[in-house]
Formats: structure tokens, C-alpha cells, sequence
């Protein structure tokens, strides 16, 4: 167990979860339809893709912590095909298509989010972020400290 919290430490924000007043400024801000995808980059023990899942969206949630991703999964496996849990590093595979992406990690990531973002969605797409900006963006819209950008 041990080993699956420290390993994520070399990679990416170690697990804490998004509090539910934040999951409701994310999707309010996604402001996505039904049937549009979300992509969560690291997304623990699936708070906030069954959140997203709940509203009618299509997600997507990377997880590299196999327990979370396990309770994730059994969290959201109601929804079936509408919700896919990939235990793997996020900033190895490419991204699938998405509408909007949300994250939570850490300051000192977010540089390389938006490089990869930019490389991965020359068409744009939406970022919302809980506690931490991207540097050298201005957000288009702020809600409980939830940040959403516009690529
Ligand atoms: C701060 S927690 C946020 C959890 C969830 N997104 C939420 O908001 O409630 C960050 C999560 O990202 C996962 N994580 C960190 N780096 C990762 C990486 N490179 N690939 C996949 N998951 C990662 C961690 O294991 C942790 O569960």
C-alpha cells in the first residue's frame, strides 16, 4: 500500500480529494451537455467522475494509484460504458478526445499540463483546476477557487 502512495509521489500530486462545493464549481464550469466528455487527470477515488457521470457526461478518469483506481472503479461501474477508469500515468499515453479536462495536482505541474494540453488539443479545449493557475494564463472564469482556461 505503501508503495502505491509513494510511487505516485514521483510522478504527480499525491491523493486528496476535491471537496464537494469545488466538484460543483468544476462542473459548473465544464458547462458541458450530456454526452460530452470529460477527462480527469488524476482522478483518486472517483469523486469527481461520478460526479460528471451522475450529471449525463461521458467520462474519462487516469488514475496510477491502483488502489484508488480499484475503488474508483467500483465507485462508478453502474455507468458502464459512460465511465472508463485507466490505471496508468497520465502524461504518457495521449490524451482521447474531451470537451473539457479537470485536474487537481500541484503547482509545480502545471507548466507541463499546458504545454501537453496545447500539443494535445490544437482545436482547443476547456481546463478547470482546483487551487492551483496555470502559469502565464489568465483564467476566463473563477468559482470557489476553481480556475477553468480556454485553449
Ligand atoms: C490531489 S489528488 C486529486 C484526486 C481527484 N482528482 C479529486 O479531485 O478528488 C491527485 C490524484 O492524482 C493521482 N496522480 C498523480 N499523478 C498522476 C499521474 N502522473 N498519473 C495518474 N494519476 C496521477 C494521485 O494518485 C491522486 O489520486
Amino acid at each position: 500500500m505503501l508503495v502505491c502512495f509513494a510511487g505516485v509521489l514521483l510522478v504527480g500530486a499525491p491523493y486528496l480529494p476535491t471537496l464537494s462545493p469545488q466538484v460543483s464549481a468544476a462542473l459548473t464550469l465544464a458547462d458541458l451537455q450530456p454526452g460530452q466528455t470529460l477527462l480527469e487527470l488524476g482522478c483518486g477515488d472517483g469523486k469527481v467522475v461520478l460526479a460528471a457521470a451522475k450529471a449525463g457526461y461521458t467520462v474519462i478518469g487516469y488514475e496510477l494509484n491502483p488502489l484508488m483506481a480499484a475503488v474508483a472503479w467500483l465507485r462508478t461501474r453502474r455507468y458502464g460504458k459512460q465511465v472508463q477508469i485507466r490505471c496508468a500515468n497520465f502524461w504518457q499515453p495521449n490524451w482521447p478526445p474531451a470537451d473539457a479536462i479537470f485536474v487537481f495536482l500541484l503547482p509545480k505541474y502545471m507548466t507541463k499540463l499546458d504545454n501537453k494540453v496545447m500539443q494535445q488539443y490544437p482545436k482547443g479545449v476547456k481546463v478547470i483546476s482546483f487551487a492551483f493557475r496555470i502559469p502565464n494564463r489568465e483564467p476566463k472564469n473563477t468559482l470557489n477557487g476553481v480556475f477553468l482556461y480556454k485553449y
